[in-house]
């Protein structure tokens, strides 16, 4: 029975589908079975990073509503044996789903797969307690900047209080320069609460930006930085 993994932010923008898609392309890498969904209903980017949007014909509305059967909608990944998407619905207001039906969605494809990693939508409405639904695990994906710091602890609270208490943080795109120059937040300067339950910590990294762009996670490329980071992150996954 696999495990599954929701990758959330309480501010937009933080790295969460850029997260999603490389730490999912990696987990297949180590041997993984892995199966990533998005819940970013309306705005869904995983296909793009993935460089798989030519490839979605059936997407999680069309399973949620018995449009399809999940076999259907799920493509594989020709670069990374092992790995599966499942496209967000394109409309925002489809489907009247609710975290029930997330967790018997996920509760199916732990069957099938080692690990389920979810790309959620920004903030604290529907769309967290939805994407949440079947969640094992929750990693929130930070910026070192007060405002995505402060969002965070507001998505935490709230999932607390939905008795989700695994949670961990990655802290993304990181300015070393500014952080000497101190200009940016530094790890001392992090919430005990988030600094405590950190599993990783990633760059502001040109590669990262342009492999969004070009549809191929950035750990494509072995032996670089963000394939060495995504490795050691992905063994505290394994183990958490
Ligand atoms: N470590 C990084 N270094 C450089 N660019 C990054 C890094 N992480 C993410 N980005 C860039 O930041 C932008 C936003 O990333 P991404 O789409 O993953 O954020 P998101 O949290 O999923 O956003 P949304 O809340 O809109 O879903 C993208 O252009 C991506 O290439
Ligand atoms: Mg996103």
């Amino acid at each position: 029975m696999g495990k599954t993994v929701v990758v959330c932010s309480g501010k937009g923008g933080t790295g969460k589908t850029m997260f999603v898609s490389n730490i999912g392309a990696m987990l297949a890498k180590r041997g993984h079975k892995v199966c990533v969904l998005d819940m970013d209903t309306g705005l869904r980017n995983l296909d793009l990073y993935l460089g798989l949007e030519n490839n979605v014909v059936y997407d999680v509305a069309d399973v949620l509503s018995g449009v399809c059967r999940i076999k259907q909608a799920l493509v594989k990944h020709k670069s990374f044996p092992g790995l599966y998407f499942m496209a967000a619905s394109p409309k925002p207001d489809e489907g009247e789903f609710t975290p029930l039906h997330l967790k018997v969605l996920c509760d199916k494809l732990n069957m099938k797969f080692d690990y389920v990693i979810v790309d959620c939508p920004a903030g604290l409405d529907d769309g967290l307690a939805i994407a949440t639904g079947g969640a094992d695990q929750v990693i929130m994906v930070i910026t070192p900047e007060y405002s995505s710091v402060r969002d965070a602890e507001a998505v935490t609270s709230n999932l607390v209080e939905q008795k989700m208490n695994k949670i961990h943080y990655i802290l993304n795109k990181v300015n070393v320069d500014l952080v000497r120059e101190g200009y940016e937040l530094s790890l001392e300067d992090l919430p005990e609460v988030i600094r405590r339950r950190l599993i990783g910590i990633i760059k502001d990294d040109r590669d990262i930006h342009i492999s969004t762009n070009l549809g191929m996670p950035a750990v494509f490329q072995p032996d670089t930085y963000i394939y060495n980071n995504f490795y050691k992150i992905a063994g505290r996954i394994e183990k958490l």
